[in-house]
């Protein structure tokens, strides 16, 4: 059963392991992949600073297509390629863009949007979509966040046996 608490102060990984212990409770007996996403995605959003965006988007027909979020409406269909969802799923690999005015292709869903991270959701060595988080400011993300949240999204990919 989960319960409301209050994040540690510290350095990004002490805050990092209370989330994950958060996130493990949340999603603990919930073999539900949207159930678990959106439980997530409001877990991040509403416990770290500085994000204006925390979200999910699932792979279907070779097209990433918004799931559960929290933050302002967003873009419903990124082709895999495009953008920096779209990159990040087609590399399958984490990216952390410090400025994305000068990222190439960036999709502007969030005006407000100056940095964002973006992790590929692999399970079973099959892509099921991404994490996405925005902030409004520039250079919010870091390799501490990406630890952390890779942990969190291992937590999602766990949560669920189909
Ligand atoms: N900016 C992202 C689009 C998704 S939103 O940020 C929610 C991108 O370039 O892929």
């Amino acid at each position: 059963m989960y319960e409301s608490f209050e994040l540690p102060q510290g350095s990004k990984p002490v805050v990092y392991a209370a989330l994950a212990r958060h996130a493990e409770a949340l999603v603990e007996g919930v073999n539900d992949k949207v159930a678990n996403a959106a439980n997530l995605a409001a877990l991040l959003f509403h416990s770290l600073p500085k994000i204006s965006w925390s979200g999910f988007y699932f792979l279907h027909r070779k097209q990433l297509i918004v799931g559960p979020f929290q933050g302002k409406p967003a873009c419903v269909k990124i082709a895999l390629g495009r953008g920096v969802c779209g990159h990040a799923a087609a590399l399958r690999q984490p990216l952390l863009v410090g400025d994305v005015t000068s990222f190439p292709g960036h999709i502007y869903c969030d005006p407000d949007a100056r940095s964002e991270i973006v992790l590929p959701l692999i399970k079973n060595d099959k892509l099921l979509g991404v994490l996405d988080l925005d902030a409004p400011i520039p250079d919010r993300f870091d390799e501490d966040d990406r630890r952390g949240l890779e942990k969190i999204a291992g937590i999602w990919i766990h949560s669920f046996t189909r």
